[in-house]
């Protein structure tokens, strides 16, 4: 395993099978009141110059829970929002702290982070991707549908952040992967890239209804994220027709799973039927971000794990 988790492109399929592995040892001590300090006396700076509910409260809680002690830094209200050049910081919180989750827009800060800093970096989502995200998806499929091999994911909407990291995570992980996207709307060309190669186990379509044939699970996210909501009626434009809804869900195997990061925009991305039809498998995914999150943090913070 890298140092950092900087992006799933960075990982071996064995890191990811680790690290699920883990997050389930995580979630069972969680559940049976297991003790599970394996973080004790560990700091971790969580700088976010994004919104955010989940990564917030599940890495807070998830560094509490292991022992250790978390610090919300905001861009904001540090210096990191008045130009403190990413370096520098990198430099002066790698001497207090023992890890540091970053939330913010561009992946070139998060990989500068990681380079200045000696102690590990997170990316707790950037506009290229979301990693830990994607790792409590994966978690959640694992966990319904026993194993990860040989299923069918399916992303309708934006290639975004969240499309770049299923692409990425299912492929490693042996699924085959289809997404449609609006032409304009397309991945990262990297992603592209790295998805080629997987040959026909990888299609990259415009019509949703083609994407979703057969499909084990069909994620989607919202038309504007973080940054882009002055776009969003334009998006709204752009995007009709690639909603996740009951014509859409015939399409796929009947016991076909949802995803969605959250926050959810019920009548764009997703109706509120399918929603609430899947919403059990919705939350689960929200809860197993605390579980794979510690899962991470363990892993690269040096925590002694008897399993
Ligand atoms: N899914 C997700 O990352 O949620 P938050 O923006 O609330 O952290
Ligand atoms: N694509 C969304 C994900 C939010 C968790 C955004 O970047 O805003």
């Amino acid at each position: 395993m890298k140092k950092d988790l900087l992006k799933l492109l960075d990982l071996e399929s064995a890191d990811i099978a680790r690290i699920l592995d883990v997050a389930d040892q995580m979630k069972y001590s969680q559940h049976h009141g297991l003790p599970h300090h394996y973080l004790e006396g560990k700091v971790l700076a969580m700088v976010f110059e994004k919104n955010s509910t989940r990564t917030r409260v599940s890495f807070e809680t998830g560094m509490y829970q292991l022992g250790g002690h978390p610090i919300f830094l905001s861009g904001q209200e540090s210096q990191i929002g008045r130009g403190e050049p990413t370096e520098d910081t990198a430099r002066v919180l790698d001497r207090y702290c023992d890890g540091i989750m970053i939330r913010t827009y561009s992946q070139d800060e998060v990989e500068t982070l990681a380079k200045f800093a000696k102690i590990p970096v997170i990316n707790g989502l950037t506009d290229f991707c979301h990693p830990c995200q994607v790792l409590a998806d994966l978690m959640t499929v694992r966990e319904r549908k026993a194993t990860l091999e040989g299923l069918k994911l399916c992303y309708i909407g934006d290639g975004n952040n969240m499309a770049n990291s299923l692409i990425v995570g299912g492929l490693k992980c042996g699924m085959s992967v289809s997404v449609a996207c609006p032409a304009a709307y397309a991945p990262d060309q990297q992603v592209l890239d790295f998805a080629a190669a997987y040959g026909d186990k990888f299609s990259f379509v415009r019509a949703p209804a083609e994407a979703a044939v057969d499909a084990d699970v069909i994620c989607t996210d919202v038309w504007a994220s973080m940054g882009q909501e002055g776009e969003a009626e334009k998006r709204r434009a752009a995007f009709a027709g690639y909603q996740v809804n009951d014509a859409i869900m015939a399409l796929a195997r009947p016991d076909c799973m949802v995803q969605h990061c959250l926050p959810a925009h019920r009548g764009e991305e997703i109706t509120a039927e399918v929603f609430e039809a899947h919403a059990d498998e919705i939350f689960e995914e929200a809860e197993n971000r605390l579980h794979a999150q510690k899962a991470v943090m363990a892993l690269l913070m040096g925590a002694d794990l008897p399993f």
